[in-house]
């Protein structure tokens, strides 16, 4: 059961769909049809979920009905079906304000001249652009025609020949992926490769150019790559996220672009949800855990294959601080790994949680079984639980079965705490940068900065500016926690940075604590709903969302 969807799969379920859509630029919309396969009705209806679609009419049905609007969960569409029938082909278009969808004029873009949309259909926005049974315990194949006006290049997530798109594996609805603007392309191996924007697709190809090295990574430990292809879109500043694992083309933030190949950890962790959420998926958004907790277990292992056990141990340290930090102001019912998301959108259950306990978990699983059992483990699991979408409460009877270990699992995933015998990551890179005045820092990694900068306790501000230029940092995870110092010292030189970078990029964790931090002081407050003025209608809607959240909604 599924509360955030009013389809109901143990009734009848949809296994494909056929998507016939025209991308208008002008008008902000795509216009179409869907259609709908499923196993010939014993029931009476179909419901599906809608949000804010304007339904025109549906073809081999009586008619159709949209229910009341709900804030979270959209509207449902009822679809009353002859016995016996097999599909329904429905006829819509999308609001221009669709969550799922960003529309970007040309000036958002990096060249200026063409627009660009892309979706984003995590957690439950694939409802705003394609009606469908929208929960990750159904999984459709799908394929799909594009039209573009000319010159603009469409991409899925899936097979791709010309105009034409197909997934023959079944996924769940928010993997479903699109995206149209001026896109160039470059291979980086064999069966991966890169797509933006023609100005940043040499410094993509050169900053992912270890892409065929991750995915042997993962292959070595938990099996064939199932999926084909795996190539990378560089998407515009404004995208919410850093990445999203759209099978076959993850989408990816440009604020990775960090010219050193620092902030890769991001690919191997997309890569990983390859097996982690792709192929084994949650089947409600309560058990979130299961996706992003498996994947930052296994990104940190493509990290330390690729890149060593230091950077590796560097990442899990970082990751075990982040999730203290943000442990300490969350409510009790959000430090439990499995959500309860009652009466909630669960884009509000994506916190550091799901990730970092769950990954702590796994690592504490991994030293209490041995690394070699615990590998023996996972690649079983994910060929057990291929293209099946899973809840805690089946890996909890899996894990049991094939795994008898010592870890109090229910106290892990029920209860609010770390339990006693967590793993402890320790690095000794870092144990080096902390405290006192740095003296060689000709060779520091982003790591080790992001630790040395989170690790000062009364940062002489000016001193550190003056030696190490943080205000004209051009890597975008530094400059977002220098900014931060400078919001909580009130450092004003670096003000006129802050601004241009919360109105350059839309990436929801870097806007959360810069936002915040701001609004803890009247003046910082009068600086935020003034930078946000500017900066909004640049967001992308869940973005806007989180900020209207922090500064207020404008108007
Ligand atoms: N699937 C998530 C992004 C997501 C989560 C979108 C929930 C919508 C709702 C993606 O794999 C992810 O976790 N991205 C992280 C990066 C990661 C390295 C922690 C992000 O965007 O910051
Ligand atoms: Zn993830």
């Amino acid at each position: 059961m599924d509360i955030h969807s009013y389809a109901q799969p143990g009734r009848i379920r949809v296994r494909h769909i056929e998507l016939d859509l025209d991308v208008r630029f002008e008008r902000r919309i795509l216009e179409g049809s869907a259609t709908l396969h499923f196993e010939p009705a014993e029931v009476p209806e179909l419901v599906l979920d809608t949000r804010d679609l304007e339904i025109r009419s549906v073809e081999n049905a009586a008619g159709f009905q949209l229910g009341a609007r709900d804030p979270i969960l959209g509207a449902p569409l009822t679809i009353p079906l002859a016995r016996g029938a097999a599909w329904a082909r429905i006829h819509y278009a999308t609001s221009p304000d669709a969550s799922g969808l960003q529309w970007l004029d040309p000036p958002q873009t990096a060249g200026r001249r063409h627009p660009f949309l892309y979706t984003q259909s995590q957690a439950i926005h694939a409802r705003s652009w394609i009606p469908l049974q929208d929960t990750p315990a159904v999984r459709v194949t799908f394929d799909a025609r594009v039209r573009t006006p000319a010159g603009l290049r469409a991409v899925m997530g899936a097979q791709m020949d010309g105009g034409r798109f197909r997934m023959d594996q079944p996924i769940p609805s928010y993997l479903i992926a699109l995206a149209a603007g001026d896109l160039a392309f470059r291979e980086l191996g064999p069966r991966s490769g890169v797509y933006a924007e023609p100005a940043l697709v040499e410094a993509a190809a050169r900053e992912f150019a270890d892409t065929e090295a991750m995915i042997r990574a993962v292959e070595e430990m938990y099996g064939p790559y199932r999926w084909g292809r795996y190539d990378l879109l560089v998407l515009p500043p404004s995208f919410p996220f850093g990445g999203m694992e759209n099978p076959r083309l993850t989408f990816t933030t440009p604020t990775i672009l960090a010219g050193d190949r620092s902030l890769v950890s991001l690919v191997a962790h997309e890569l990983a949800h390859s097996w982690s959420g792709n192929l084994v998926t949650n089947a409600t958004w309560s058990d979130f855990w299961l996706n992003e907790g498996f994947t930052v277990y296994v990104e940190r292992r493509i990290v330390e294959k690729v890149y060593g056990r230091e950077r590796e141990r560097m990442e899990a340290v970082l990751g075990r601080r982040e999730l203290n930090r943000e442990m300490t102001a969350l409510a009790k019912r959000d430090r439990i790994l499995h959500l309860d998301l009652t009466g909630r959108d669960p884009d509000d259950g994506c916190t550091l949680v799901p990730y970092e306990k769950g990954a702590l978990l796994l690592a504490t699983l991994e030293s209490a079984v041995g690394r070699e059992r615990f590998d023996a483990f996972l690649r079983a699991y994910f060929d057990h639980f291929a293209f099946r979408s899973i809840t805690t409460a089946d890996f909890l009877e899996y894990i049991r079965r094939e795994l008898p270990n010592p870890v109090p699992l229910d106290e892990w995933i029920f209860r609010p705490e770390i339990p006693a015998g967590a793993a402890e990551p320790h690095s000794d890179a870092f144990a080096r940068v902390e405290g006192g005045w740095p003296t060689d820092t000709g060779a520091w990694s982003t790591q080790e900065w992001l630790h040395f900068l989170r690790s000062l306790k009364r940062p002489d501000m000016p001193h550190l500016d003056h030696e190490f230029h943080l205000t004209e940092s051009g890597n975008a995870e530094i400059l977002s926690q220098w900014l931060l110092m400078a919001v909580q010292a009130g450092y004003a030189p670096a003000f006129p940075a802050l601004e241009q970078f919360l109105c350059a990029a839309g990436r929801r964790k870097f806007l959360k604590p810069l936002y915040s931090a701001l609004m803890k002081t009247p003046e910082g407050e009068a600086r935020a709903r003034r930078i946000y003025a500017r900066a909004r209608a640049g967001y992308h809607p869940i973005a806007q969302s989180t900020v209207d959240g922090i500064v207020g909604a404008p108007g």
